[in-house]
């Protein structure tokens, strides 16, 4: 029997993080080149119910019923199983590994997650659309986040740029003039659920000053909108840094981050921003001629990974492979 195989891209947020979990738009655009895998065997000898899973990478390997019940790659099970009304899945064994990193505000649970949710409906002989896949997804995301915009479980099932507000139908950005980012991880982990949980604490505290902050949040991302329909991409490079500085203002930046934005504008980046959800993870430079300056720079004063991703419009790939 055939394994069946998923994969789902890594992304990052151009444009809108935070003030999209209150309602605003928020920009996010697929990497393609990190990703998450999961093959899926038939255990033929096995009984219906009997899943053993492993991921390398989080040095997990176990029975899906020895894992906690609100464990995310369980959940992802149980969410399909669910969905198509099964009540025990074939005995099979699920590997996951990832090329995203942890914890970094690239979107590796939510690319998990729908990369298991694909290869899972595809075992299972069921067709889940992008969108069934994207809510399954989403279901996850709300034990990662607590209270996730969906912008993530969409952008990584979609693989393609999306404008996305909570509420609205999903928007897939045609990329006029394609440009390209340099991706800097700052060396610390990010806490998405922390920094997400910060901002809610703040915004109840003083609901009209941090209301104000999503708004100014919210008008830059639809002007980025524009520019990117517009074929415009270098003047997204200043509404990167209002957009850094407003997350700032949030106090989901770090000194450490702050820095290596720095770096990188001194260094000739059109503009630079934290991206995700924030407390360490990556930041994103804007770049053109002097992304050989910029990657340098951002190495030599700490970021531990930099690497280059074009911004483009990706045709939809294949779903399981
Ligand atoms: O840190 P990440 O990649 O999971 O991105 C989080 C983005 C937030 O806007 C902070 C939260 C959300 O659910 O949209």
């Amino acid at each position: 029997m055939p394994a069946f195989t998923a994969t789902a891209p890594g992304k990052i947020i151009l444009f809108g993080e935070h003030a999209v979990v209150y309602g605003e738009p928020a920009i996010a655009v697929p990497v393609q080149a990190l990703q998450a895998r999961a093959v899926i065997n038939a255990v033929l000898s096995g009984k219906s119910g009997e899943i053993q899973i492993e991921a390398p990478d989080i040095s997990l390997a176990a029975d899906l019923k020895d894992l906690d019940i609100d464990h995310p790659l369980r959940v992802a099970v149980t969410e399909v199983a669910g969905e198509n009304k099964l009540d025990l899945v074939p005995a099979c064994r699920i590997r996951i590994t990832s090329t995203i990193p942890l914890s970094s505000g690239l979107g590796s649970s939510a690319a998990i997650s729908s990369a298991l949710i694909r290869a899972l409906s595809a075992f299972l002989g069921v067709q889940m659309t992008d969108e069934e896949v994207s809510q399954a997804a989403f279901e996850v995301e709300t034990i990662h986040h607590g209270t996730p915009s969906g912008i993530d479980n969409n952008v990584v099932t979609f693989r393609r740029p999306v404008y996305y507000q909570k509420g609205n139908p999903m928007e897939f950005l045609s990329i006029q003039t394609p440009f390209h980012i340099l991706i800097a991880g700052s060396g610390f982990p990010g806490n998405t659920r922390k920094a997400v949980s910060t901002v809610r604490e703040s915004w109840l505290t003083e609901p009209e000053r941090y209301q104000k902050i999503f708004s100014e949040i919210g008008n830059i991302t639809r002007r980025a909108r524009e520019l990117i329909s517009a074929g415009d991409p270098r003047e997204l490079g200043p509404l990167m840094d209002q957009n850094h500085s407003l997350l700032q203002d949030l106090g989901v930046s770090t000194t450490r981050l702050d820095h290596l934005v720095q770096t990188a504008r001194n260094a000739g980046a059109l503009g630079a921003k934290l991206s995700g959800g924030g407390l360490g993870g990556h930041l994103i430079a804007l770049v053109d001629d002097e992304v050989e300056a910029v990657r340098e720079n951002l190495l030599e004063e700490g970021a531990d990974s930099v690497f280059l991703t074009a911004v483009e419009s990706s045709p939809p790939l294949s779903q399981a492979e």
